[in-house]
């Protein structure tokens, strides 16, 4: 595997592959690589000639008071674990090479990074499509993969390739869980494990919600139940819990074919996210 810090370096070698016809298949991440992670790293090498993984933890999409200095990084376990799954590329820059002093050129999409996480964490988004944006010019994909646990933000990714006409394809690919059915996160490194034990209540509930859904329930009973039942765990701060348009994110008036639910809490302090699109027979 070919390890590259340098911006100009990675963008020459992404125009000479290009150059020679090779399809280029990438997945950004900020390291402390987990499932999720490989699972579109290997639908990235089973689709794709040459696949490039960046490893970088963007400081703008991290607010005051957030994780910044304590998000776990450990680039030699990483490298190793890339190594076995055959990455061509990892590409790893550094802060100051990403972010010079007089860095001034941001890329904001303005309407469904508005809500949810983005009133919860001001900037977040900004820092996601500024970076996401900064990397798909460094790297020239083809395609670039994201994972369905942290949908609103493959929302706005795809929202802000099609608006800005990025040639880059987007894929989604499904949350992936741990056998309890927590989804995987680098930021589950937080939790203690009595946290970890509690934190299983997240997906338990959305599951519930998902048969009350499908019992054909109203939605605002199906919500108040689920909030319910998260209220009743010590140490779990509901910050949000709703249901949603799978696309607009705009909260639902009527159970419709397809509905998401999109939670976000906190767990003895670890703030965790996580999503539930139920589809049903309409
Ligand atoms: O999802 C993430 O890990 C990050 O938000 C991303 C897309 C790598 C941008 O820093």
């Amino acid at each position: 595997m070919e390890v590259i810090g340098n911006l100009q370096l990675m963008q020459e070698r992404s125009l000479a592959l290009r150059k020679e016809g090779k399809i280029i298949g990438f997945v950004p991440t900020m390291g402390y690589l987990h499932e999720g992670h490989l699972s579109l790293i290997r639908k990235a090498r089973e689709e794709t000639e040459v696949v490039v993984v960046s490893i970088y933890v963007n400081p703008t999409q991290f607010g005051p008071g957030e994780d910044f200095d304590r998000y776990p990084r450990d680039l030699e376990r990483d490298r190793s674990i890339l190594e076995n799954e055959r990455v061509d590329i990892l590409f790893a820059p550094s802060d100051k090479d990403m972010y010079p002093p007089d860095f001034s050129t941001y890329v904001e999409e303005t309407k469904i990074s508005q809500r949810w996480e983005g009133e919860r964490r001001p900037g977040h988004f900004r820092g996601v499509t500024t970076i996401v944006a900064k990397l798909f010019n460094i790297v020239l994909p083809h395609r670039a993969y994201f994972g369905e646990k942290d949908w609103q933000q493959a929302k706005i990714i795809k929202r802000m390739v099609r608006d800005l006409n990025f040639p880059v394809e987007i894929i989604v690919l499904p949350t992936v869980r741990e056998k309890d059915g927590l989804a995987c996160s680098s930021r589950n490194t937080y939790l203690s494990p009595q946290a970890r034990e509690k934190a299983t209540s997240i997906y338990k509930t959305l599951k519930k919600g998902e048969e009350w859904l499908r019992k054909g329930w109203g939605h605002k009973e199906i919500l108040e139940k689920m909030k319910k039942e998260l209220e009743e765990i010590p140490g779990l701060e509901l910050e949000y819990l709703v249901l949603v348009d799978p696309d607009t994110l705009e909260p639902l008036q009527n159970i419709q074919k397809e509905n998401l639910f999109l939670i976000a809490c906190r767990v003895d302090g670890v703030r965790l996210i996580d999503n539930l699109c139920v589809k049903l027979e309409k």
